[in-house]
């Protein structure tokens, strides 16, 4: 298997094969997805949440994501490596550049990721232009968890569903060239999904997406608490790899996720 680029999630896209998507954190775990054919490892700041326990993702640091994006380097070679950028790490378009330029420099990362819609619309283009690929971030955005007042699901209403409409289509725009869709109806998954060119990976967003990501930790049955959305790929398997190619199996074949695990 091949170098995993985004040219080949195009394709993979325009095939109709679906992308699989997991969390990765450190080398260990990082060779163990990428050897189970994990196509998409992606060093999320939800690493604020699990490995260091605190209840929001506020609290993780660029130091903090360039060591565990170089960790997951380090053992990730086929995969392609997407980091999280952190709160505040993006609040404008220069540090933006200067932040992600050090993601891809000093981490290794292929690919940075930036939660938010319209507002960040500049950056994204400003990025972009300058040949770092952007992945977007929309529905329940983590680093906005006050504003939302929880991690709720989000669009459930029609202006909520119009404004992420709207929003994924101004990022496609400004040359995102993936989008994460995190706690949306599927249907409105699904339409966002078709009407876009650039991968989508959802979470909580329904089987109608062309990928699916989840948090490493909990498809090991390893979270304080199993969110809805999520599964436990680790029972009935006996090890670590079983558990990873279980999942990478359910998402290919478009058995994960099941109506239970969507909104
Ligand atoms: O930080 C993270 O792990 C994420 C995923 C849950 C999409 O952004």
């Amino acid at each position: 298997m091949g170098k995993i680029t985004l040219k080949t999630l195009d394709k993979m896209k325009a095939d109709g094969e679906k992308i699989a998507c997991l969390t990765a954190y450190d080398y260990t775990f990082a060779r163990i997805l990428d050897t189970q054919g994990v196509d998409i490892q992606l060093v999320g700041d939800s690493l604020g949440m699990v490995l260091h326990g605190k209840t929001t993702t506020l609290n993780v640091s660029m130091a903090d994501m360039i060591y565990h994006t170089r960790l997951v380097a380090d053992g990730c070679h086929r995969g392609l490596i997407v980091a999280d950028m952190p709160f505040m790490s993006y609040a404008s378009s220069a540090r933006a550049l200067g932040n992600a330029e050090r993601l891809l420099r000093e981490g290794g990362a292929e690919v940075v990721k930036l939660e938010g819609g319209a507002i960040i619309t500049g950056t994204v283009n400003h990025l972009s232009a300058r040949g770092i690929p952007v992945c977007a971030h929309l529905g329940l955005t983590p680093q906005s968890v006050h504003k939302l007042g929880g991690y709720h699901v989000q669009g459930r209403n029609e202006p909520g569903a119009a404004t992420i409409q709207r929003d994924a289509m101004a990022l496609a725009d400004a040359g995102a060239v993936m989008l994460v869709l995190e706690c949306v109806p599927a249907e409105l998954a699904m339409e966002i999904s078709r009407s876009l060119s650039i991968p989508v990976i959802g979470i909580g967003a329904g089987n109608q997406c062309d990928g699916q990501v989840l948090v490493l930790y909990d498809v090991l049955g390893l979270g304080e608490r199993q969110p809805r959305f999520s599964h436990n790929f680790l029972t009935g398997h006996d090890s670590i790899a079983s558990a990873i190619k279980a999942y990478v199996d359910a998402v290919k074949s478009g058995i994960f996720p099941a109506e239970e695990h969507s909104f």
